[in-house]
């Protein structure tokens, strides 16, 4: 480790602990995964985060459905996310949930400091109080039309179609979500972010903003043209961090302002389990090109990673010198990228619980491997435009790309070598200039693309490689050269084996699976860095194929009437 490693803050959204992972919330945050695997083998000095989002209206509800307590429904899911984020391969420095102490303590600390910086201020607010349900609605219990767009059916706290942030009586036409009753309005009184104040700073801020994706960029101009507002931040609900104040027994922090102190809870839980408790500044007061930020999440996630986010740094001293406190210091550094997804539909609909349309993470996981799904998901992930799943394509995939290009060039190779040199190839490389360039410029091609979060163009690029590969085998025929000059034939093996070896390191981040197994049957360990191999000796060992053909194709479309 060196003074001058660049720090990496990688920020993946944190799933809510109300139901299962499901292909569209890992296609949404793969590439933080890629992006931390990547920069890892860059040599800069990373940390990646995530957690489950334990509070929050739907686990309550979920938990009154059942009749557990909400704690119980956030560990369940908490103990499921954790198993399949594992065995899809998710490298996180530190996975956390939002019930620890710790967080609590760093939510309840972000608070106050706003509060006594002028940022948070008590309001009156009118409620939507459902008097057939007897109870106070939360903002995505009440449905109407959003006042943007005209789309019906858009909920109290968003709406879906246009993304705008909203508040229940924006809504034209309210109803209650339970029971379809007209809500009445109750005043409650609440606590606000004081968004305008810091609009001139933020703004300012969000002009200089660079490399997000469109989604993002959009949802920024269209807020700079139109205003912030002042947000509820507390809510009528038991289940929440409680308010660092007297008198607010019946209150708790949103979740949303909540959640999003999760990264900064997070980091501090990370730095002391490594039992270097301030190690968390290095990545958080890290200036200028010291360190890079990276945040991972859905689109619907945007409001608070491009707004509320920054905006609760900024109160904390961020972007600027100065403050007190734990996150005193130089200030913390705000996002540097938003990397924000589409959705992915299935069949060409919205993946949906309550219809029955969904593909748990954890079974795709265990019935086809980390790599698959992984290869799937980002040679398709929905990165600019919604994308589709269907069983069909993901065996296209699978079976014609990552197993018929790439794993096709490795594998025939490794086999080929094995079978004819069983004591290991020691000859020098054929000289290849052409591939040995392409290949250099792969590594600089690929490391862009994922830098710039364009994930699906990396991985074709890897491809794009592994194709050349398998023309140069078709061209040199080895399996001639082997009867007339062994030597010759060797030396084109030798170069197989280097752009075997390439294009494993290249792949890493993607399918680190795929590409520890190639590295394996080459007889070789490490391997754990990002540049071109040297060509050398090896003796490729247990060879076998590397990735498990898909076979069965579950049905793409649901059951009828779904
Ligand atoms: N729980 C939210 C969701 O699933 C994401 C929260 S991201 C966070 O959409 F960083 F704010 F926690
Ligand atoms: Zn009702």
């Amino acid at each position: 480790m060196t003074a001058t490693q660049r720090r990496v803050f990688i920020g993946g959204a944190w799933p809510y602990a109300n139901g299962s992972l499901h292909l569209g919330h890992v296609a949404a945050l793969l590439g933080g995964d890629v992006l931390a695997r990547y920069h890892r083998l860059r040599g800069d000095r990373v940390l990646y985060v995530s957690g489950s989002d334990c509070h929050g209206t739907p686990i309550a509800l979920e938990a009154e459905r059942r009749g557990v307590s909400p704690g119980e429904v956030a560990d369940a899911y908490h103990a499921e996310f954790r198993a399949t984020f594992e065995a899809l391969r998710f490298s996180y420095d530190a996975y956390t949930r939002t019930t620890t102490d710790n967080h609590r303590a760093v939510v309840q600390e972000a608070f106050t400091r706003l509060l006594e910086a002028g940022l948070i201020g008590r309001r009156t607010q009118r409620l939507a109080y459902c008097e057939r349900d007897r109870r106070f609605l939360p903002d995505r219990y009440v449905e109407g039309t959003c006042p943007h767009c005209g789309t019906a059916g858009a909920r109290g706290d968003q709406c879906d179609a246009c993304g705008r942030v909203l508040d229940p009586p924006d809504l034209r036409e309210p109803r209650c979500k339970f029971c379809g009753e007209t809500p009445v309005w109750r005043d409650s009184e609440h606590f606000f972010l004081l968004l305008p104040r810091l609009q001139e700073r933020l703004f300012a801020w969000l002009e200089g903003a660079q490399g997000w994706r469109r989604n993002a960029t959009t949802y920024v101009r269209n807020i700079v043209s139109e205003g912030l507002r002042e947000r509820a931040i507390t809510r009528d609900t038991s289940w929440g961090v409680p308010l660092p104040l007297e008198g607010y027994g019946d209150k708790r922090i949103y979740v949303w302002f909540e959640a999003v102190c999760g990264y900064l809870s997070a980091s501090v839980e990370w730095a002391g389990l490594r039992g270097e408790p301030e190690a968390w500044r290095d990545f958080w007061e890290a200036p200028g090109d010291a360190a890079l930020h990276y945040y991972i999440h859905g689109k619907d996630n945007i409001p608070f990673h491009a707004i509320i986010w920054p905006a609760i740094l900024m109160g904390l001293g961020g972007g600027a010198a100065g403050g007190t406190g734990t996150f005193r210091g130089a200030g913390l550094r705000l996002p540097d990228r938003l990397y924000s997804s589409e959705y992915l539909t299935f069949g060409q609909r919205q993946f949906s619980k309550s219809r029955g349309l969904v593909i748990r993470a954890a079974d795709a996981a265990a019935d086809h491997g980390s790599d698959a799904v992984r290869y799937t998901l980002l040679s398709n992930g929905p990165e600019n435009a919604d994308s589709d799943f269907t069983w069909e394509d993901f065996q296209a995939r699978v079976n014609g790309e990552l197993i018929a290009k790439l794993g096709n060039f490795v594998n025939r190779s490794l086999s080929f070598a094995a079978k004819h040199w069983p004591d290991g190839l020691k000859a020098p490389a054929a000289p290849e200039p052409g591939l040995e360039a392409e290949a250099a410029e792969a590594f600089a091609a690929v490391g862009r693309f994922i830098e710039a979060g364009e994930f699906r163009e990396g991985l074709r690029a890897v491809l794009r490689l592994a194709e050349s590969g398998n023309r140069y085998i078709d061209a040199q025929a080895p399996w001639k050269a082997v009867k007339e000059d062994r030597a010759k034939a060797e030396a084109i093996l030798v170069r197989a084996l280097w752009l075997s070896l390439a294009l494993a390191k290249l792949v890493r981040p993607f399918l680190p699976e795929f590409a520890g197994k190639v590295v394996a049957q080459l007889g070789l360990t490490g391997q754990e860095d990002w540049s071109v191999p040297v060509p050398g000796p090896a003796a490729p060992r247990d060879v076998a194929p590397l990735v498990r053909k898909v076979e069965i194709p579950a049905p793409t479309e649901p059951a009828a009437g779904a």
